[in-house]
């Protein structure tokens, strides 16, 4: 079959539609025709040979797709073949063919396209695992989201307002990123590039500070994220775009302030962890996806024979929201 393979670790122009084994399924997976699949930040650090990838997995980039199963293992008996699926995957979603624990894939609801579906588990799973299982949001909260128009940055807003969150604080990159998000319901939005979040976060909560923040950016962040928690505050720290050292740090206000932080992950996460968020996502978000309450954003959709395009225009900081490569 068909697959982008990355000839030598390095920058985009190493991508290429290359011809790679079809992978066949172990009795609890179903073998996928894949039509569409995603593109997410870790795909870039693949590419570049900087991100292990799960023992077991593919080594072909892509978590998340949608297509038609082609065949179902022995184990399976919720779906098949010809069921339209999508899902999150180890790996080896930038191909023709994938294989999927079957716990994990879901049914693709009729009014969604394989584009639209493609791009839904990763962005949605990650806010929601954040916001809900790890800072337990609660009605009434002040919740502090970086990135605020990244495909996780959109998820996690629109599940902040769902939860009755009272202030949403954004951060983004631009003017126009800025409209986008209080378009999704943020209720304050700073552009870093132009003003301090730490002195915005201390004017708009009245000194106190947000209960809750979802962190992507790191090192650049962590003294004005600690400065931006107000007592009891988690934060969640999903990524560190900007890098992992910070030279010089009082702990005190840890302590001081009872902070909670914690890091988390989703790719390397057991098969049974993946399955429950696959369960609190279709019971909690999928229908507001569906009845529209919910803006699933594709920002821009791409042939995969375009790939390189594709991986460029992700790294340009330019999307807001989910790009995405359609399979032939
Ligand atoms: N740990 C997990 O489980 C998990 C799961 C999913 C994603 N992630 C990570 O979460 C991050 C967001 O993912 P995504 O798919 O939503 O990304 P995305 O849609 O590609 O958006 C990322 C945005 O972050 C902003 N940004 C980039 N570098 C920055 C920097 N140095 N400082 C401040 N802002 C920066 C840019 O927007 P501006 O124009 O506003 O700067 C960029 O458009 C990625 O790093 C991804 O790897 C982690």
């Amino acid at each position: 079959m068909e697959a982008v393979i990355v000839k030598q670790p390095g920058d985009a122009s190493q991508l290429a539609i290359g011809t790679v084994d079809k992978p066949t399924p172990k009795p609890s997976e179903l073998l996928v025709r894949v039509h569409a699949c995603a593109l997410n930040r870790m795909d870039l650090l693949q590419r570049e040979g900087k991100y292990p990838v799960p023992p077991g997995a593919s080594q072909v980039l892509g978590v998340e797709m949608a297509g038609i199963v082609e065949a179902c293992g022995a184990q399976v008996s919720q779906f098949r073949p010809g069921d339209r699926v999508f899902g999150l995957m180890a790996g080896g979603a930038y191909a023709q063919y994938c294989v999927i624990d079957a716990s994990l894939a879901i049914q693709i609801p009729v009014d969604l396209s394989f584009e639209e579906a493609a791009g839904l588990p990763e962005v949605w799973y990650t806010a929601y695992q954040a916001l809900h299982l790890i800072a337990g949001l609660e009605h009434g909260q002040d919740v502090l989201i970086h990135a605020g128009a990244s495909g996780v940055g959109i998820a996690a807003i629109q599940l902040a307002r769902q939860a009755g969150a009272r202030r949403i604080i954004v951060t983004c990159g631009s003017e126009e990123k800025i409209a986008f998000c209080k378009g999704l319901g943020a209720t304050h939005a700073i552009n870093y590039r132009t003003d301090s979040f730490r002195e915005r976060v201390a004017e708009w909560t009245e000194g106190k500070g947000v209960n809750v923040l979802v962190d992507f950016v790191g090192a650049d962040y962590w003294l004005d994220n600690i400065e931006s928690l107000g007592l009891d505050g988690c934060m969640v720290i999903l990524a560190f775009m900007s890098g992992v050292s910070v030279p010089e740090f009082s702990i005190a206000p840890i302590l001081r302030k009872r902070l909670r932080i914690e890091g988390s992950t989703l790719r390397s996460r057991s098969i049974a962890y993946q399955s429950a968020l696959r369960g609190h996502f279709v019971a909690s978000v999928l229908p507001g996806v569906i009845n529209g309450e919910l803006k699933h954003v594709i920002d821009r959709t791409f042939s995969w024979r375009d790939v390189a395009e594709a991986h460029r225009y992700m790294e340009s900081n330019q999307s807001r929201g989910k790009i995405i490569m359609t399979i032939d």
